[in-house]
């Protein structure tokens, strides 16, 4: 079985669910508690064995290749004052050599077409997609729990969480396979179809993808197609409905905390979940928070 090495981050979206905040800062580069969105899905990339990241990017992104390259003031800056922790903390982010590449979108067509816009830096090799306004809070990266469902049955994973069913209309939902003989591997479950964003009522289940994905090569072909979708755009739940046809697809309800941090409400819990985790800022925030929801 082809290990997953690659990664594809797009980060070409508006983000108008975020702005006027995402105007001139890339959404992926608002902060939650104290470092940028991304910061956090490299860290979980690198959790689970990926060894080059491939960033959709677009007009106005170009604070994202900056972010993660020196900024040699500053660092002697901090190294000269003592400040240690942080420096150390600023280099973790950035990457080896090569490990990291940038390619344009040109147009956000849609999240299909920014996939398919990494299609000559992937190659002919299985490969990770991850949603980079997406945080995961899990004990367990994510990422590396899809990566350890694929060592089991191979194909393509989708990573699903259960949401309300007036929640559905939101998202891509799955549809699937009864459990008479099926794969059911713990929360890993053999797929039928899925759909982007069903009108309200005629969802196949409560399960919605949730922005982590193992997919094989073969999606570039079904993406060229460039056919669109829901919202007049690319859409990738479209492309992989097509490549259910002829390719296994199974969804695994991960283990974890799904944090939307392309959404307003999102992006605020996200902060007060992850400060109240932090050790060394629990104790502040709860003093800080209770009075407000008092
Ligand atoms: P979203 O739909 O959450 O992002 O796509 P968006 O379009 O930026 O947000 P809203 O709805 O306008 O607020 C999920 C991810 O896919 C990227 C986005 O940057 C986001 O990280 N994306 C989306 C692209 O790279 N290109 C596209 O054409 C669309």
């Amino acid at each position: 079985m082809r290990p997953i090495r690659k990664a594809v981050l797009p980060v070409a979206g508006l983000g108008t669910r975020v702005l006027p905040g995402a105007k001139t800062t890339p959404k992926e580069l608002l902060n939650v508690v104290d470092r940028p969105i991304l910061s956090y899905i490299v860290e979980e990339g690198r959790a689970a064995g990926i060894e080059h990241f491939v960033f959709i990017t677009g007009r106005g992104k170009d604070a994202i290749p900056d972010y993660f390259d020196h900024q040699v003031e500053l660092e002697l800056q901090l190294r000269a004052k003592g400040k240690i922790e942080m420096l150390d903390a600023m280099l973790a982010d950035l990457p080896k050599p090569g490990e990291m590449s940038f390619l344009r979108q040109m147009s956000p067509l849609g999240l299909g077409h920014a996939v398919w816009c990494a299609r000559e830096v992937i190659g002919d090799e299985p490969f990770a997609v991850m949603l980079p306004d997406v945080i995961m809070d899990a004990e367990r990266p994510v990422m590396a729990q899809l990566v350890d469902a694929y060592h089991k049955v191979g194909g393509n994973i989708i990573g699903v969480e259960a949401v309300p069913e007036s929640e559905t209309h939101k998202y891509g939902v799955i549809a699937p396979k009864p459990h008479s003989g099926g794969h059911a591997l713990g929360k890993l479950v053999e797929m039928t179809g899925m759909v982007e964003k069903p009108p309200p009522g005629t969802a196949p289940s409560n399960l919605s993808i949730a922005g982590r994905y193992i997919l094989q090569p073969e999606i570039f072909a079904v993406l060229g197609r460039h056919e669109t979708g829901a919202g007049g755009e690319i859409q990738l739940t479209d492309a992989m409905a097509r490549m259910l046809e002829t390719q296994d697809f199974h969804a695994l309800e991960y283990a974890g905390t799904t944090h939307d941090c392309g959404d307003k409400i999102g992006l605020l819990r996200a902060n007060v979940a992850l400060a109240l985790k932090r050790p060394d800022l629990a104790a502040a925030a709860r003093a800080a928070l209770e009075p407000l929801l008092r």
